[in-house]
C-alpha cells in the first residue's frame, strides 16, 4: 500500500534527508587517491550517529556497513572495504540513508577522484542532469511511467544503458515502500502520483549495456561488460502542484 504522509511526517523526513545530504557534503573532502572505502564508511557512520541518527544500511537485510560505496563498474550496493583504495581517475558513488525520528532520508552522489576521462565525466554529468530533469516533472496526476520514459529516452539517445533491476522506491518509516519508481517505461502507465507521496528517484546509467550481475558477496552489482556506471539519488515529496526535494543540505 502506498502511504500518504502528513505535513508533520514530511517535516521529519526533511530533517532526515537534510542530514543525509550534509553527510554527502561532508565526505567530499575525504574523497582522494589513497583513501579506502572503509575509511569513508567510518567517517560517514560517525557523522550520522553524532547527529542523533542511524545509518539505515547497517544490518539492513544483512548489509554489513553503514553506507554503500560503488566504484567505477560497480553499479550500486558496493560494500565498503579496506581492500578498495581509490585512485586518480576513478569515480565513486556514495549512498547515504539516515533514519532520524523514525523516518528515512535517502540520497546519493557520484564523485570524481581526481580527473576522470572525458567520456566518464560526460556520463556522470548527464546522470545528474537527467535525475534533476526527472524530478522536475513530478506533480500530482503524472504516472510512474512518465518518469521512467523521460530517463530512458534521454539516456538511450546518448547510447547509455539504463539499469532495470534496481529502482527508486517509496520511503518513510520504511526504507523501501511501494511504489517502485522505474527508470524506464512508457508514458501514461503505472501508478498515479498523488500529493503526500514520498519516494526516491535514483537512476543508474551505464556507459555500455544495462546488463549486470551480483557478486558472490550477495550485494555488489557490477556491469556485465565492465564499463562504468553513474548514479544520483534524491528523496522527494509530492506537493499540491509539484515536488519538494527532501535531501537538500542548504
Ligand atoms: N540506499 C539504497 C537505495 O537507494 C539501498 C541500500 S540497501 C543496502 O535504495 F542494504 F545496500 F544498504
Ligand atoms: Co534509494
Ligand atoms: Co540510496
Amino acid at each position: 500500500m502506498i502511504t500518504i504522509k502528513s505535513q508533520r511526517e514530511i517535516a521529519l523526513m526533511r530533517e532526515a534527508g537534510c542530514l543525509a545530504a550534509q553527510t554527502l557534503d561532508m565526505i567530499a573532502a575525504y574523497i582522494k587517491p589513497g583513501v579506502s572505502t572503509e575509511e569513508l564508511n567510518q567517517i560517514c557512520h560517525d557523522f550520522i550517529v553524532s547527529h542523533d541518527a542511524y545509518p539505515a544500511p547497517l544490518n539492513y537485510k544483512g548489509f554489513p556497513k553503514s553506507i554503500c560505496t560503488s566504484v567505477n563498474e560497480v553499479i550500486c550496493h558496493g560494500i565498503p572495504s579496506e581492500q578498495v583504495i581509490l585512485k586518480d581517475g576513478d569515480i565513486i558513488n556514495i549512498d547515504v540513508t539516515a533514519i532520524k525520528h523514525g523516518y528515512h532520508g535517502d540520497t546519493n552522489r557520484t564523485y570524481f577522484v581526481g580527473e576522470p576521462s572525458p567520456e566518464v565525466r560526460q556520463l556522470v554529468e548527464f546522470t545528474h542532469e537527467v535525475t534533476m530533469k526527472a524530478i522536475s516533472i513530478v506533480r500530482p496526476g503524472i504516472r510512474v511511467g512518465d518518469i521512467g520514459h523521460l530517463i530512458q529516452t534521454e539516456a538511450e539517445a546518448r547510447g547509455y544503458g539504463v539499469v532495470r533491476e534496481f529502482t527508486g522506491h517509496g520511503l518513510g518509516r520504511k526504507f523501501h515502500e511501494p511504489p517502485s519508481i522505474y527508470h524506464y517505461g512508457k508514458p501514461g502507465t503505472g501508478a498515479k502520483i498523488r500529493k503526500g507521496m514520498t519516494f526516491t528517484i535514483e537512476p543508474m546509467i551505464n556507459l555500455g549495456s544495462h546488463e549486470l550481475h551480483v557478486l558472490d558477496d550477495g550485494w555488489t552489482a557490477v556491469t556485465n561488460d565492465g564499463k562504468w556506471s553513474a548514479q544520483f539519488e534524491h528523496s522527494i515529496a509530492v506537493t499540491d502542484d509539484g515536488y519538494e526535494i527532501l535531501t537538500l543540505s542548504a
